[in-house]
């Protein structure tokens, strides 16, 4: 059954290439595994939509909530959805804006427009933290 998976983890101060190195583990594994969905780093912390079967969510996040660039992983949802809201995405970095007060109506026009409005608020919220 096809699920949604999101989470939000710490990693203070990542640099643009050690992010580059996540998205390119992503690419690398994400097609085999079928699975879809995108990250927002805001300088502190993640949060990170994973669409797929749960098998193949068990895989990716035994992987990645043992990875040392970050901690703290909490899982905010995880539950059986009819279909992904990103099906061609294998995971896209959505870059924040510098500008806190501008990067709400930035999100609207990136965020997919078939994400649930659940999902949209927590993504909103998690953006305007400074
Ligand atoms: C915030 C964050 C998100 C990640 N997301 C994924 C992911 O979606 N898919 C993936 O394969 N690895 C992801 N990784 C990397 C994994 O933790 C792990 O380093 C990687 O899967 C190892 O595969 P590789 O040897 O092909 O690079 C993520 C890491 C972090 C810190």
């Amino acid at each position: 059954m096809l699920r949604q998976y999101l989470y939000v983890s710490t990693a203070p101060g990542l640099q643009r290439d050690e992010l580059d190195a996540i998205i390119a583990s992503c690419e690398r594994n994400n097609a085999a595994r079928r699975i879809t969905g995108f990250l927002l780093y805001n300088g502190r912390n993640f949060i990170q939509l994973l669409e797929g079967e749960e098998a193949d969510l068990l895989w990716v996040m035994r992987r990645i909530s043992t990875d040392p660039r970050h901690s703290g992983l909490s899982v905010l949802e995880d539950m059986p959805v009819g279909a992904r809201a990103c099906p061609d995405w294998l995971m896209r970095h959505i870059r924040l804006v510098d500008k806190v007060e501008d990067r709400r109506a930035a999100l609207e026009g990136q965020l997919p427009s078939t994400l649930s409005a659940q999902l949209k608020r927590i993504i909103l919220n998690f953006a305007v933290l400074n």
